[in-house]
């Protein structure tokens, strides 16, 4: 079964309650929203020259449209864009857009985070300014495609983020093990290799990494500056 349609299978039903759920366990995901860093039109850059229009931001596997909902009402202005495997998941997305006067800001897209381009999922001429991944990347099984992609897919200069599930090192272990166990019911898997992939991106040259703990490392917030032009 391909990813799309494990995805649908999974979400047919819990899309309903999804945002109700895991408000509870997906953490981080506001603090993410609000660090950031965006520019709007008219921004000052280091050399002086401002910035003709806001900045394109890009949602890779946004589900219900929970983070694009909130990142439009708290820092408005921006034209965010979501793409996300589960055609189930995009139709819930698509309502609550609607429903909060926002079909405007947001542009919703089917499509697998490893075939994404800027001008064929979106028709877009230029790469995006800021991407995120919210807890997608431990559901995506070719997430190091996926993080590629991103690259490819971000302007010179400019950032992708992710916030994810961490190892729970400075946790009790017995809630480790039953987190880990909870979640693969899911489909959600969390991959050491993955934090270290990106620090070898980030020994290779590809950017620039930084990275937050949170909770006890229940979480972490990246950021991945990809070099200037
Ligand atoms: C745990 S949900 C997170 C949703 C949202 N980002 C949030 O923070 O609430 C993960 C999402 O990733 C999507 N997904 C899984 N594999 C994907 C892939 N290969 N390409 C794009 N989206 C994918 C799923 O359909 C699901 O909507």
């Amino acid at each position: 079964m391909g990813q799309a349609e494990a995805m649908d299978r999974m979400y047919r039903f819990t899309r309903h309650v999804y945002d109700l759920s895991r408000k509870y366990y997906l953490l981080g995901r506001d603090k993410l929203i609000d660090r950031m860093e965006l520019r709007k039109a008219g921004h000052t850059l280091p050399d002086g020259s401002q910035t003709a229009q806001a900045d394109r931001v890009l949602e890779i596997g946004c589900g219900t449209a929970r983070n694009l909902i909130v990142l439009a009402q708290k820092r408005p202005g921006f034209p965010l864009y979501g793409l996300d495997a589960s055609e189930a998941m995009l139709e819930t997305a698509a309502k609550s857009v609607d429903k909060v006067g926002l079909a405007s800001t947001i542009t919703l897209r089917p499509c697998l985070a490893e075939d994404l381009t800027a001008k064929g999922t979106f028709g877009l001429d230029e790469p995006f300014d800021v991407i995120f991944f919210s807890y997608s990347l431990s559901m995506i099984p070719t997430w190091s495609q996926a993080l590629e992609v991103a690259l490819a897919n971000l302007k010179p200069g400019r950032k992708f983020y992710i916030v994810d599930f961490c190892d729970q090192a400075d946790l009790p272990r017995w809630f480790s093990r039953f987190l880990k166990f909870w979640l693969s019911k899911f489909h959600v898997f969390y991959r050491p290799e993955m934090l270290e992939y990106i620090q070898q991106m980030h020994r290779d040259g590809k950017g620039k990494l930084e990275i937050e703990y949170l909770y006890g490392r229940y979480a972490y917030i990246a950021s991945f500056e990809k070099p200037a032009a």
